[in-house]
């Protein structure tokens, strides 16, 4: 199938857009660059040894995107084109909300227009709040404490709601809880642009040396150690499950989660790495970040049944592949 993919140049896009190479689907990426950057493209194809087609776009624009529709006989459509980081979304929440829902209308519109059947959506596991872990698909969502989230649990309302109008047009929304690690290449991998906001890009910053400390947000928490528990879950892993997604996509709209359905603290990642790497990250623990769980863990069977889909790489693979890519790239 040739599919687009919107954000195929970010962190979770690229690993997805070699995975569907991988598996033999054409793959043409629109993305603005603005979190990302245009060298990602070209070692997408190196990986995969396979050429792509790129469109430097803001998935916002609908005549932009038109234009791609216009260009290429596309069999589905990959979002990722979204807004990520929490805390920005809670001082721009106007940028937020017009990015993120904007995109997806623009993108499911076409769909439609066009007869595009296939749509795969990139949603976060931040739309279960505070439930009680582990996290299921049929479970309430609860209102986020944040706008990104808001963003992912009002996109999927748009796309479910499209898709109970237009019967052709099928769907699956994706959520996923923490990805990290990167391609075994050392070649694609998380790049954030700043200081990391997310843990394992920290990790590895203090552990190159660009950051001095890991400062460990609560040791507080009802936890097994009392730091926040997360189900961590490779790249790659989550890549591959947008491809079983994809094709085994029924008519109507589904919901996965794209987890271990394992967790694992901020304590025991620090220990994993170590294991992993032989380097011992400096860590402090300091207050609580405004907005944090203790626990978010998925159940994740139902992928597992209904996609032929698990996760299969460790935690220490994980915190291996993150510590190449950081140590070839940066
Ligand atoms: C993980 C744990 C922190 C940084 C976010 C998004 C979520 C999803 C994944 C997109 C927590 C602790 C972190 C640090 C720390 N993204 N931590 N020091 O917050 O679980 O989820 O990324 O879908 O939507 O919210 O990830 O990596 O920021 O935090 O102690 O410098 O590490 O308290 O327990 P989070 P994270």
């Amino acid at each position: 199938m040739k599919i687009l993919v919107a954000g195929g140049t970010g962190f979770i896009g690229s690993h997805t857009c070699v995975a569907l190479l991988e598996a033999g689907h054409e793959v043409v990426i629109a993305d603005d660059l603005s979190n990302s950057s245009i060298a990602v493209a070209d070692r997408i194809a190196q990986i995969a040894g396979k050429d792509i087609a790129f469109y430097k776009v803001d998935v916002t624009v609908e005549k932009a995107v038109e234009e791609i529709f216009d260009a290429h006989r596309l069999d589905g459509v990959i979002h990722f084109a979204g807004f990520k980081a929490v805390g920005e979304s809670v001082s721009k929440p106007l940028d937020y909300y017009r990015n993120n829902l904007d995109s997806t209308m623009t993108l499911a519109r076409l769909c439609i227009s066009r007869n595009v059947s296939r749509f795969v959506f990139s949603s976060s596991c931040t739309v279960y709040g505070e439930n009680i872990v582990p996290f299921n698909e049929d479970m309430d969502l609860m209102p986020t404490s944040n706008p990104y989230g808001e963003t992912k649990a009002v996109s999927e309302r748009i796309l479910m709601d499209t898709a109970r109008a237009f019967p052709n047009f099928s769907v699956s929304l994706l959520r996923y809880f923490n990805p990290i690690g990167a391609h075994e290449s050392g070649l694609i991998g998380e790049a954030p642009s700043g200081t990391p906001n997310n843990l394992m890009p920290y990790i590895t910053a203090v552990a190159k040396g660009k950051l001095e400390i890991l400062s460990i947000f609560g040791d507080d928490y009802p936890t097994v150690d009392g730091t926040g528990v997360r189900d961590y879950i490779h790249v790659v892993d989550l890549a591959q499950g947008h491809v079983a997604a994809l094709d085994r996509l029924k008519p109507g709209v589904h919901v996965y989660n794209l987890g271990t359905g394992r967790g694992t603290s901020v304590l025991q990642l620090l220990s994993a790495f170590k294991e992993a790497n032989g380097i011992e990250v400096p860590y402090r623990v300091v207050g609580r970040r405004p907005g944090d769980i203790a626990e978010s863990y998925a159940d994740a069977k139902k992928a597992e049944r209904e996609l032929g889909w698990t996760a299969k790489r460790s935690i220490v693979d994980m915190c291996r592949d993150a510590w190449r890519f950081e140590k070839i790239n940066f």
